[in-house]
C-alpha cells in the first residue's frame, strides 16, 4: 500500500506520521514549501508531543517522505487522503470546500487507475459525492473509488488517539475503497478497534455530531457550574456524580471558560448552517454556539468585577493563552476573548504561555510576556489561570501571593485547591464552586 496524504495540517501531518509507523509507505504533500523543508529536516511545525520522534524514525526508515510535488506522490499512489483545511466561510458558517474541491482536482488529473481517493478532512454531509462528481468530470474515463474517512484525533494527544482510537469509521461504498480501508486499519483492528464500514453520508455526519455532541456536553456542564455558584454546590462533585452513570459519560464534563480550538467552534457553526439549510435546524447545537460565545466573554467580566470600579491602569496576570494545555494552537482560544476584553477596559495584561507565545503574539498585541509562570504575578491586581498547563498545576501560592498587588485569584480550569491558595491571604474564585 503506498499512500499519498494531500496536506500537513494538524490531522494530515499525525495520520501520514502514524500510517508509516504501521509500516506503510507514505508521502506527505505541501504546497507550502517551506514547511515540507522543515519538515525534511526533522523539524515538527506544531507542537504535538511524541510527534517528532515517529517522524524522525519513519524518515530514517524510508517509509516517510515530504514533498511538494503531489503529481508524483499522487500518480506512484494507490491511496490518495485529502486532508486539506476545511475554515469556516465569513459570514455564513458554512465550512469552506475550495481547498478540498482544489485538492480532488489535482488529484484526479494525475490518479492511477483503481486509485482510492479518502475525504479525511471534515467535511459536510454530500461532499464525498461532490468530489467523486469533479474527479468523474476531469477523468470521465479513468475508475477510482471513493470513501470517507473522518478523523478522531485530539490536539495533544493525536498519536495516542490515532494508534488507540474508541473506533474508526469509514464511509466506503465499493469493495475496493473498503478493501483499502480495512487494510490500512488492520493493525488496529488486531487491537479489536471496531471498525464501522458505511455510507458515505453515514461516516460524513458521524464526525459532526460527534463533535457537536461534545460542545454541547461542556456547555451543559458550564451553565451547571453557573448555577452551582449561586446556589452553593461544587459543579465538580455534581460532575461526578452524572459522570459515572454509563450513559452521560465522565468525559468532557470539565467546567472551564469554554471551548475553543480549531474543531469545535467552526465544526458546529458548519453543522448548524447545514441543518437550516436543510430544514432541520438544529437548535440545540445553534443554543451551544450562542451560550459559548457569551461564555468567553463573562470570563473577562469575572476578572472586571474582580477588579472593582476603576479598572483603567490595573494590571491582570494570564496564566495559559493556548486554547488547552499541551498544544501552541491559540484559535478561537478564550484568551482572544478575555485579553482584548481586559485591554479595552484600560488593564495592563501580562501573561504566559509555555508554548503559544509566538503564535499568540500577532494576535494579542500590547501584552507583556513572561518567560516564567511566576513572573506574571509580579504586581498584577488579579491573576487568573485560564490554560491548565501541568505546570501551573504546583505553583506555590505563597511565592504568588508575595509577588502580587492585588489579592483575587480566578482559576478557570480549577486546578487549584481553594483553601490552600486562601490559605496564602488569597481569595479564591473558581468555576462552578460555592462562594
Ligand atoms: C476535538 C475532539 O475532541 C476530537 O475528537 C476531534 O477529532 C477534534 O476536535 C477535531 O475535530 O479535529 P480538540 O479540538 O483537539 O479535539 O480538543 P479537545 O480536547 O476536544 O478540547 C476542545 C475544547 O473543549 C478545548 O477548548 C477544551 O479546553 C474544551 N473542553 C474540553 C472543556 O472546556 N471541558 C472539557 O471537559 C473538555
Amino acid at each position: 500500500m503506498r499512500i499519498a496524504m494531500i496536506g500537513t495540517g494538524y490531522v494530515g501531518l499525525v495520520s501520514g506520521v502514524c500510517f508509516s509507523e504501521f509500516g506503510f509507505d507514505v508521502t506527505c504533500v505541501d504546497i507550502d514549501a517551506d514547511k515540507i523543508a522543515r519538515l525534511n529536516n526533522k523539524e515538527i511545525p506544531i507542537y504535538e508531543p511524541g510527534l517528532d520522534a515517529l517522524v524522525e524514525r519513519n524518515l530514517e526508515a524510508g517509509r516517510l517522505a515530504f514533498t511538494t510535488d503531489l503529481e508524483g506522490a499522487v500518480a506512484a499512489a494507490n491511496v490518495v487522503f485529502i486532508a486539506v483545511g476545511t475554515p469556516s466561510r465569513r459570514g455564513d458558517g458554512e465550512a469552506d470546500l475550495t481547498y478540498v474541491f482544489d485538492a480532488a482536482r489535482q488529484v484526479a488529473r494525475v490518479m492511477t487507475p483503481g486509485t482510492v481517493v479518502v475525504i479525511k478532512s471534515t467535511v459536510v454531509v454530500g461532499t464525498c459525492r461532490k468530489v467523486a462528481q469533479i474527479i468523474r468530470e476531469e477523468r470521465p474515463d479513468t475508475e477510482f473509488s471513493i470513501a470517507s474517512n473522518p478523523e478522531f484525533l485530539r490536539e495533544g494527544s493525536a498519536i495516542e488517539d490515532f494508534m488507540r482510537p474508541d473506533r474508526v469509521v469509514v464511509g466506503a461504498e465499493d469493495e475496493r475503497a473498503e478493501e483499502a480501508l480495512r487494510r490500512l486499519y488492520r493493525p488496529l483492528y488486531l487491537r479489536e478497534t471496531p471498525i464501522l464500514v458505511s455510507t458515505l453520508e453515514n461516516a460524513e455526519l458521524t464526525k459532526y455530531a460527534a463533535n457537536a455532541f461534545l460542545a454541547l456536553k461542556i456547555t451543559f456542564i458550564n451553565e451547571i457550574a453557573n448555577l452551582c455558584e449561586q446556589v452553593g454546590a461544587d459543579v465538580q462533585k455534581v460532575a461526578s456524580g452524572i459522570g459515572l452513570d454509563n450513559r452521560i459519560g465522565g468525559k468532557f464534563l470539565h467546567a472551564g471558560p469554554g471551548f475553543g480550538g480549531s474543531c469545535f467552534p467552526k465544526d458546529t457553526s458548519a453543522l448548524a448552517a447545514t441543518g437550516a439549510r436543510h430544514g432541520a435546524p438544529l437548535r440545540l447545537v445553534e443554543t451551544t454556539i450562542e451560550v459559548n460565545e457569551a461564555r468567553k466573554r463573562d470570563m473577562a467580566t469575572r476578572i472586571l468585577t474582580a477588579l472593582g470600579p476603576e479598572t483603567t491602569g490595573k494590571r491582570v496576570g494570564i496564566l495559559g493563552i493556548a486554547f488547552k494545555p499541551n498544544t501552541d494552537d491559540v484559535r478561537d482560544a478564550p484568551s482572544l476573548v478575555i485579553v482584548p476584553a481586559l485591554q479595552a477596559a484600560g488593564v495592563e495584561v501580562v501573561a504566559h504561555d509555555p508554548e503559544a507565545r509566538e503564535q499568540a503574539e500577532p494576535l494579542l498585541p500590547g501584552v507583556i510576556w513572561c518567560d516564567n509562570p511566576y513572573d506574571v504575578a509580579n504586581d498584577v491586581d488579579v491573576l487568573a489561570v485560564v490554560t491548565e498547563w501541568n505546570l501551573y498545576r504546583g505553583l506555590a501560592p505563597e511565592e504568588l501571593a508575595t509577588r502580587m498587588r492585588g489579592r483575587s485569584v480566578i482559576d478557570m480550569r480549577n486546578i487549584w485547591a481553594g483553601p490552600d491558595v486562601e490559605a496564602a491571604g488569597l481569595s479564591y474564585q473558581g468555576i462552578g464552586k460555592p462562594a
